[in-house]
């Protein structure tokens, strides 16, 4: 059975849509093991408290504030203490270190909302994706699920899937939209790929076993 560990910094929509799929049977054995937040104010650790699973709050500057390397220091120890396999960032807005990524290599699992390669990297998070492909006047966006490594946004692409921009669309409305129609689909699937031992990383490159 896989341990996930789901890291959070907002409200927790896609948390909650994990939670949703577990409970339909959909995670594929995988357990909700712990949620971190990056922050006490995320209203996702409400939604772990209600649904019983266990948090804990990392937070970088208080990290910071102890000494240099705490906050990786802190991940990492409830990371071992809660055995977990896999970690999955869902609205998660801290970065993680080399330290993190190259120890948990292949098993930090990311939801990004938009088609990376557009749309990614510094600076593009939340709202601020969205703003951009408004500006930028594309008519398809969507999301992607990518393995996390060194580089921002940069690891190799698991799953995408297209949405819609519509005339008059807010930033708000297509990040909702968004969500709606591809994030809350794409992680619990890839989390129940990944947890049915479905995905392979070879060279760079995710892939989807088919079906037995
Ligand atoms: C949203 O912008 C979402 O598109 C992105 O992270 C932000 C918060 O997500 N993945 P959540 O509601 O905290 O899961």
């Amino acid at each position: 059975m896989t341990r996930i560990a789901v890291f959070v910094s907002g409200g927790g929509t896609n948390l909650q849509a994990l939670i949703d799929a577990r409970r339909r049977g959909e995670l594929s054995g995988g357990e909700l093991s712990l949620v971190i937040a990056s922050s006490a104010k995320a209203y996702a650790l409400t939604r772990a408290a209600e649904n019983g699973i266990p948090s804990a709050v990392v937070n970088r500057k208080e990290c910071r504030a102890v000494g240099e390397g705490e906050f990786d220091r802190r991940l990492c120890a409830l990371l071992e203490e809660y055995r977990i396999d896999l970690v999955v960032l869902a609205g998660y807005l801290s970065i993680l270190s080399e330290n993190v990524t190259r120890r948990y290599s292949g098993r930090i699992l990311n939801i990004h909302p938009a088609l990376i390669p557009s749309f990614c990297g510094p600076g593009f998070y939340g709202l601020h994706v969205h703003e951009a492909a408004l500006a930028r006047g594309v008519k398809v966006t969507g999301a992607t699920v990518h393995f996390v490594n060194e580089v921002c946004d940069g690891g190799p692409i698991l799953l995408q899937k297209a949405v819609l921009v519509e005339d008059g669309d807010t930033p708000e409305t297509l990040q909702r939209r968004v969500m709606e129609q591809a994030e809350w689909e794409l992680l619990p699937k890839a989390v129940g790929l990944y947890c049915a031992g479905r995905i392979t990383l070879t060279d760079g490159t995710a892939r989807v076993l088919p079906e037995e």
